[in-house]
């Protein structure tokens, strides 16, 4: 089957990795038909979401699709244009935020057999982008927790729990201090929950959830999560297998998907040809398992951990000495022998 794929390869170290993916994915032999185009234009065609500027060709483009791999792109911090990356999550109502966690073989890591999928709700919470200074030296930012969302997002885990042989789902909240809002969140987990018998399901604080991940991650199965806690503890997993440069990452709502590594534009490396296109690499083998190409996603998957166990053509930043040319064409090349 061909599908149509956007592409967005952002800012940065952006294009160098995209371009690596999509050279192993054409290598692959799955059937993809690449829109590329820039997510941050300013153009004739544009709408302003906050103060951001985004380019509507992007967003029609991942709308008529339905599926999209992006690049990271810069965000100012304190102040400044409000992210692209929130800003398109939010335009495509892109609920779920998937990112599983594993090691990959010859990653230094602090353990070893870490397999958690983090499924983190996306909208709302604190990042609904609700601030206002009340007077000079007294910000009030809200948190919007709602039944809704809290019920999508648990349906997605579950379901994502059912379709992937998971047994165990954690959902992490603040309830005994945030009652009404945290506690709003697990009211609607619990009432999905009951629907789902067949998996296990268990609740934790989130500082508990979070001593209890670094002392032993081999414990979770699938934790699910608030936006905020969601985001904080994506990347203190992907910080126990070795870091942002070898984790994958999905954003998916019920009309589209956008997957994109989770690390950003690195501006210290940028046009150098020494970034690691593994995250985002990674990201396309969660894209392919959504469009249905699980057999494609495996054998690209094969080929990836080859090159990391043989540790020869692996870059810089994992203790290697490749450059992205020379990974990508190592990685080529297991594919082909696969
Ligand atoms: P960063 O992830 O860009 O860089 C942190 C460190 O990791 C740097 O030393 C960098 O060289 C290294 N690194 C990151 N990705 C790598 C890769 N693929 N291969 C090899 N080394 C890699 O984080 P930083 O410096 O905090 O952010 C830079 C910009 O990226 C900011 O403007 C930020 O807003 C943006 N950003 C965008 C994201 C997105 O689009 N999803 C996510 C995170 C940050």
């Amino acid at each position: 089957m061909k599908h149509k794929v956007t592409l967005l390869p952002g800012e940065g170290i952006g294009p160098e990795v995209s371009a690596a993916v999509r050279r192993i994915l054409d290598a692959s032999g799955v059937h993809i038909e690449w829109e590329e185009l820039a997510a941050r234009a300013v153009n004739t065609d544009k709408r302003t979401i906050g103060a951001e500027v985004l380019n509507t060709a992007a967003i029609e483009s991942v709308r008529r699709n339905h599926v999209a791999l992006k690049g990271p792109m810069a965000t100012a911090i304190a102040g400044g244009a409000r992210s692209v990356n929130v800003a398109l999550r939010k335009s495509l109502d892109l609920y779920a935020n998937l990112r599983p966690v594993k090691n990959l073989p010859g990653v230094k890591s602090h353990f070893d057999g870490v397999d958690v999928v983090i499924v983190r709700e996306n909208t709302e919470d604190l990042y609904s982008g609700l601030e206002h200074e009340v007077v000079p030296g007294v910000v009030e930012s809200l948190k919007i927790i709602t039944e809704k969302a809290s019920t999508r997002i648990a349906c997605f885990a579950f379901e994502y729990a059912r379709k992937h042989g998971r047994k165990k789902i954690h959902a992490i909240h603040k309830a005994n201090i945030m009652k009404l809002g945290d506690g709003l969140f697990l009211r609607s987990v619990r009432a999905v929950a009951e629907q789902y018998k067949d998996i296990e399901y268990k609740e934790l604080i989130v500082d508990n959830a979070c001593m209890q991940i670094v002392m032993n991650p081999v414990q979770f199965d699938i934790l699910l999560l608030p936006n905020l806690y969601g985001d904080v503890m994506s990347d203190l997993a992907a910080g126990l297998v070795g870091g942002l440069g070898v984790v994958p990452s999905g954003n998916i709502g019920d009309e589209g998907a956008i997957f994109e590594a989770v690390h950003g534009t690195a501006p210290d490396i940028a046009g150098k040809g020494l970034a690691n296109p593994t995250a985002l690499l990674m990201s396309s083998i969660l894209m392919l398992e959504h469009l249905g190409e699980r057999p494609t996603a495996e054998r690209i998957e094969a080929a990836l951990v080859k090159v990391y166990k043989e540790g020869q053509h692996v870059t810089k930043d994992v203790g290697g000495t490749a450059g992205t040319q020379e990974f990508t064409d190592a990685v080529i090349a297991a594919l082909s022998k696969a």
